[in-house]
């Protein structure tokens, strides 16, 4: 009788642990997060894209500013990659491509892409 409890409970642990496990592993590689793309910004972008002197007023160097976008107005479209002139200028549908002289990896690339298309997350 003792020994059937101690054995349920385990078992109930070890569920409620790989469940756990489980949801831990898919939100992460469903949904990358602001953590995720900004080493690339802070190595490729702020170099041209910080302080007062940003390049189109666009600071590419905290989340908030990202989301505020440009002088032209916002640079990400939660969602809509294709809509985002971000993307656009990274991947080169919207020239001159970002940063200068030369586009980033493809990985890169992507990366930024899925973040956007997953919902711009900061977290
Ligand atoms: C060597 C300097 C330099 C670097 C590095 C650079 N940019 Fe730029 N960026 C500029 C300049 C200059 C402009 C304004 C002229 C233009 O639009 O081409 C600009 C404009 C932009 C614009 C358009 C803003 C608007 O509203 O017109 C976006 C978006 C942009 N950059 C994104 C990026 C991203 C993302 C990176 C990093 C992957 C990056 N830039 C790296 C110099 C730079």
């Amino acid at each position: 009788m003792r020994r059937s409890r101690a054995l349920s409970v385990l078992s109930v642990c070890a569920l409620v642990a790989a469940s756990l496990a489980f949801r831990e592993g898919t939100s992460q590689s469903q949904a990358p997060t602001y953590a995720s793309v900004k080493p690339i910004f802070d190595r490729a972008c702020i170099g041209c894209h910080q302080g007062q002197a940003a390049m189109a007023g666009l600071r590419l160097d905290t989340y908030a500013n990202i989301m505020k976008g440009s002088t032209s107005g916002k640079v990400i479209v939660p969602k809509k990659s294709g809509d985002s002139l971000l993307y656009k200028r990274i991947s080169g549908a919207k020239p001159p491509v970002m940063p200068p002289p030369g586009a980033l990896p493809a990985s890169e690339q992507k990366k930024i892409k899925d973040w956007i298309d997953s919902g711009a997350k900061e977290r």
